[in-house]
């Protein structure tokens, strides 16, 4: 019964809608369609148009997961929460840069990686860079 009715919608009554429709013969004729013409091809346009983005959509760049929106994305994740210590007395060099975009290899000390880490996303994100006056 339901391939029967769905045999019929395709090959009696989609061909006889088809038929009604304005269609132009040429791309200058669709200026020339009135208001109701037009209304009456939306529906085959919309499908048109549906297919068509069914069709692309497998090659359309995908839209950032959620993932993306994670700042540490490696680190320690087996933890609830990064923590990193370190006494002020140990800072023995002049400079050490401590990594804020969380992409260091050494973290938590800076590897440099940000400068790729902003190349590839646009982030302009760097070292917190502690000083050490020497007196
Ligand atoms: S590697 Fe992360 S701030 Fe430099």
């Amino acid at each position: 019964m339901v391939l029967e009715t769905i045999s019929r919608i395709i090959k009696v009554q989609l061909p006889a809608y088809l038929k009604k429709l304005p269609l132009p013969e040429t791309i200058g004729g669709f200026a020339r369609l009135t208001v109701s013409e037009w209304l009456r091809l939306l529906p085959l346009l919309g499908i048109l148009a549906l297919l068509g983005y069914l069709t692309i959509r497998p090659f359309l760049p995908k839209k950032k997961k959620q993932r993306d929106s994670l700042i540490n994305l490696k680190i320690q994740k087996e933890n609830p929460k990064v923590v990193n210590e370190i006494d002020i007395e140990d800072l023995n060099s002049a400079n050490v840069c401590y990594c804020r975009c969380w992409r260091s290899k050494t973290f938590p000390v800076c590897d440099k990686s940000h400068i790729k880490h902003n190349e590839l996303t646009g982030d302009n994100v760097g070292p917190l860079i502690l000083k050490k006056k020497i007196l």
